[in-house]
């Protein structure tokens, strides 16, 4: 078989190496892939989101099946498109990407369904906004951007001054643009924060090992929040009981939710969970692999993913006994000096050999490119190191033992991957 890949992230990158496990497929295809993902796919400069481009070279290349991973292409209907010219996808279809796309429509869906969430409303005017947190009154809130907003769009307010700026910001001001046209002012909740994703093919759903993303730039979740520095998998907040929980109150009457709604949601379904006093809650949806969870969650699937994709497009999931190993996973992602704000990139990375790897790690590229054999810095967060281990502990020990040895100009890493999970 030959898998068309899409996306060029360290995300693409784990899911590229465990498709390239597969007796199945044969060759992999991404676009547009990055320096590090080279070494196991054929990297084709189009846009991810660039679907008529996407579609000549899913023909020209005659691929038998793709991945669409990001939300963007997944939110234009790049699936819808390539299906439509006889491509079998992984991914869902422009209706069903909305339960990430729009947050006024999940949280209509679960407000709809019963499915734990925090109290909200939804505004499309800036004053009736304001006028509404004023009379509540009670901060923090949460004010969120309806639409896709590089996962910047949440805005944890302190006080009126806060929500005055966060309201001219994000409905007069538009800097998240047409994202902040409606937007949705919530309940502060807290707890632990899990993600769990999860394979659907809208009949049946199978969650995966869950996980623990750190999404603030600094150590003791200090900084600003970026798409995230590091994770662990599994979380050790994520019991078996609150696991249990998850399955019939959120995981089931999702899946059911979407089907009854007319939009069935095949692929990659993830639940960002916070473990309230209350119970667990959703924070939000999103319709595709997280990023940077999946480093963290696919080294410990032990079932073959391509046969997995498969049997999700074919609705056949049922079929499958997915199967995991016992032990633990940490990610810790190298980023450029500065990032999430301006950095400087171009830097040649020290520590990896031909292949862009590292002995006693995986190392995922995300913002790397391959000139002359060299690896060079070509982004925010540029590599995320990886280990396993027998508990996480040990994961964590190997992951921050490759840290030591994979470098470049101005690098930054949180050193505290983990520790918010205790005993490590
Ligand atoms: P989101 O992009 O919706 O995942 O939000 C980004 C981050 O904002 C989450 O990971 C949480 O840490 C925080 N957040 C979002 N919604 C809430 C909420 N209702 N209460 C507390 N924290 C929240
Ligand atoms: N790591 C969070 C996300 O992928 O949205």
């Amino acid at each position: 078989m030959k898998v068309l890949v899409i996306g060029s992230g360290g995300r693409e990158h784990a899911i590229v190496r465990k498709l390239a496990e597969s007796p199945l497929v044969d060759e992999i295809i991404c676009a547009p892939g990055n320096g590090g993902i080279s070494s196991q796919a054929v990297c084709v400069n189009v846009k991810a989101t660039d679907i008529e481009n996407m579609k000549k070279l899913a023909r020209d290349e005659e691929v038998d099946f793709c991945v669409v991973t990001p939300d963007d292409p997944l939110a234009l209907g790049m699936v819808d498109e390539l299906e439509a010219i006889g491509v079998p996808c992984f991914g869902p279809d422009r209706e069903a990407a909305r339960i990430e796309a729009s947050k006024s429509f999940s949280k209509g869906l679960m407000s709809k369904y019963n499915i734990p969430t925090a109290d909200y409303e939804i505004f499309s005017e800036a004053d009736e906004a304001l006028a509404y947190i004023k009379e509540r009154n009670t901060y923090p809130i949460v004010l969120k951007a309806d639409g896709l907003a590089l996962g910047k769009g949440v805005l944890i307010i302190q006080n009126e001054e806060e929500a005055v700026k966060a309201v001219q910001q994000v409905m007069v001001d538009k800097t998240f643009g047409d994202a902040g046209n409606e937007v949705v002012i919530e309940e502060f909740m807290t707890g632990p924060e899990v993600s769990v994703l999860a394979f659907t093919d809208s009949n049946v759903i199978c969650p995966m090992v869950s996980s623990m993303d750190h999404k603030r730039a600094n150590d003791n979740d200090e900084g600003l929040n970026t798409g995230g520095m590091g994770t662990i998998a599994p979380s050790p907040f994520y019991t078996k009981e609150i696991a249990d929980e998850c399955m019939q109150k959120i995981f089931l009457p999702t899946m059911e939710a979407m089907k009854e709604e007319g939009r069935p949601f095949k692929g990659c379904l993830y639940f960002g969970l916070m473990l309230t006093p209350k119970g667990p809650r959703v924070v939000e949806y999103n319709c595709r692999f997280g990023d940077p969870e999946t480093q963290v969650v696919l080294p410990l699937l032990k079932t073959d993913l391509f046969e997995i994709m498969q049997a999700v497009r074919y609705e056949t999931l049922g079929d499958l006994d997915i199967e995991w190993e016992d032990g633990a996973a940490a990610c810790v992602i190298e980023a450029s000096g500065g990032y999430p704000g301006s950095y400087t990139k171009g830097y040649p990375i020290k520590g990896l050999d031909a292949e862009g790897q590292c002995e006693g790690v995986t190392v995922y590229h995300a913002g790397t490119k391959k000139e002359n054999d060299t690896y060079y810095t070509n982004g925010g967060r540029v590599l995320g190191i990886t280990a396993t281990g027998k508990d996480l502990k040990e994961a964590l020990h190997n992951a921050y033992e490759g840290v030591k040895t994979v470098s470049f100009e101005n690098m930054h890493y949180r050193t505290d991957i983990g520790k918010k999970a205790g005993n490590v």
